[in-house]
């Protein structure tokens, strides 16, 4: 029998005789029972298992091949090539790694509490993981990603998730017709692949993303983050620098993760475009 089934439990339970009254075995209304203190330890959102760690050596392995497969056919071709390679490149959907998961609801924790979106966007959505959480807090939510093969792994993933769809494209050449549609979008992990990542290529994505929103509209960044001094860190760094002081948004909060950094960010209605 499953935790979830219902029914009378395999051995009764002998009730417990003496002067201290037992524990209520169904919690009061509104009372969970509270975790032991190593179960609360193990789920604490900072705790990284070394296991976790080996995600890290996947993820280096697949960034390697990527670089040299983008070398001689191309980025996209680099991408489908990774995912035809692996169902999961990333490991992300390993559940031996929960590093990942744990990631995934850190980020989802960030949004502002209670409020629900109409529409979400979440570009670079490999695996369609993250867009699955948003699904539970959008009314609609589209996941774009180069790599078709990327969506055919979504999408058989997400079967069953009615307002969650899939749609392959480069969120360098998003369609005009995506624009004011979203009250959220999401960008986890995609930036910091494009190549060359110079300035000016960030002041054009920071200003495409702000015109894909709807007034009042937020844009959630999330991206690796070790230490600063690690190289891949500092063009994170400068990916949120460039959101940041991009007159097209406003921060409302940044967050460093172990190991992400995520900013928060208002459209702005007031700039000048
Ligand atoms: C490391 S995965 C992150 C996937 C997902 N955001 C997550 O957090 O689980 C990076 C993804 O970015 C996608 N990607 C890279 N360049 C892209 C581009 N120009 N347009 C759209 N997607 C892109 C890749 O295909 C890949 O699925």
């Amino acid at each position: 029998m499953t935790q979830d089934q219902i029914g009378p439990a395999p051995h009764p339970v002998p009730p417990v005789v003496g002067r201290r009254s037992p524990q209520p075995s169904v919690p009061a209304p509104g009372r969970e029972p509270r975790p032991g203190l190593v179960r609360r330890l193990l789920d604490h959102p900072a705790l990284i298992l070394p296991r976790d760690f080996t995600l890290f050596l996947v993820g280096a392995r697949t960034d390697a091949a990527i670089e040299r497969t983008r070398a001689a056919h191309g980025a996209r071709a680099a991408f489908e090539a990774a995912y035809t390679r692996s169902s999961d490149p990333w490991a992300s959907a390993t559940p031996r790694y929960r590093y990942q998961q744990r990631k995934y609801e850190q980020i989802m924790a960030l949004l502002p509490d209670r409020q629900r979106f109409r529409s979400a966007l979440d570009l670079g959505c490999g695996l369609g993981l993250l867009s699955q959480h948003l699904a539970g807090r959008c009314d609609a939510v589209l996941g774009i990603d180069v790599a078709a093969a990327a969506l055919c792994h979504a999408r058989t993933r997400a079967a069953g998730i009615p307002n969650l769809r899939f749609e392959q494209g480069d969120l360098l050449h998003l369609p005009t017709e995506l624009d004011g549609r979203f009250d959220l979008v999401v960008v986890a992990d995609t930036l910091y692949y494009l190549s060359p990542l110079g300035d000016d290529l960030l002041k054009a994505l920071s200003a495409r993303i702000a015109d894909l929103l709807a007034p009042g509209g937020l844009c959630l960044l999330a991206n690796h983050f070790f230490f600063t001094a690690d190289a891949d860190s500092r063009r994170s760094r400068r990916i949120h620098d460039a959101f940041a002081w991009s007159h097209r948004f406003s921060v409302r909060s940044e967050h460093r993760r172990a190991f992400f950094l995520a900013t928060l960010l208002d459209r702005r209605d007031d700039a000048c475009l």
